[in-house]
């Protein structure tokens, strides 16, 4: 079952689910009570940052970005998992899934407790791995509704190409070409397996990056 908003983001992506969203939501209240979640995949440079923003702008969803929480934990002093979530980052490695959920969890609590109806999560950057998914159906199964994934698909050397030029603006360390063709490998490897299975369950909605990240290198 979509929300609204997820319905209305589906007709604005030139999608649908016509059997899935036909049932008004007032037959199914409790729904208004869990989080609805829409997970945003796609390779370094394929935009996913500069997409999530559009849509929170426009239909409102809490964006939360594993990378974001993860990277302003590191920096709160007074976090257990600081250290360990440094050393992690540092090596380009996914840090353990209880901490990322705890994290995206305390997120969602807090934006439901303040505003019940504000149930509507883009969770970008997650789940990346085995051990993200895992993770996540242990911890959150009947707990929140997965609409589905966003898989922003780019063709390898245009998000290489992207994400060179958007790295001479944004300065970080890890957009030179070596580091974007280990990402992209990591990517290949570990989380195409997560969007291929939530393919296999018909909850993919692919976008093809490459035309908006040519368009942003062409306004270069
Ligand atoms: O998504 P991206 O590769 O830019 O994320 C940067 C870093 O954030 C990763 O290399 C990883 O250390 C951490 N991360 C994570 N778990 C996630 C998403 C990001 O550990 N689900
Ligand atoms: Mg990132």
């Amino acid at each position: 079952m979509l929300s609204c908003c997820g319905r209305r983001l589906l007709h604005l992506l030139g999608l649908s689910f016509p059997l899935l969203t036909r049932r008004p939501l007032f037959l199914c209240p409790h729904r208004l009570m869990k989080p609805l979640v829409v997970f945003v995949l796609g390779g370094p440079g394929a935009g996913k940052g500069t997409q999530c923003a559009r849509i929170v702008e426009k239909y409102g969803y809490t964006h939360l970005s594993a990378e974001e929480l993860l990277r302003d934990e590191r920096k709160n002093p007074d976090s257990q998992y600081g250290e360990l979530i440094e050393k992690y980052i540092k090596d380009g490695k996914i840090v353990p899934v209880e901490i990322t959920i705890s994290l995206l969890k305390r997120e969602m609590d807090q934006t439901m407790a303040a505003n019940a109806q504000k149930n509507e999560f883009l969770i970008d950057g997650f789940p990346r791995n085995q051990d993200n998914l895992q993770g996540w159906n242990k911890t959150m199964d009947g707990k929140a509704d997965v609409s589905f994934v966003l898989f922003f698909d780019c063709n390898n050397e245009i998000c290489i190409e992207g994400c060179l030029e958007g790295g001479k603006s944004s300065g970080r360390s890890d957009d030179d070409r070596e580091s974007l063709e280990k990402r992209i490998q990591t990517h290949l490897q570990s989380t195409k397996p997560i969007i291929d299975l939530y393919e296999e369950m018909g909850k993919v909605k692919k976008i093809d990056a490459s035309k908006s990240v040519m368009k942003f290198l062409m306004k270069l």
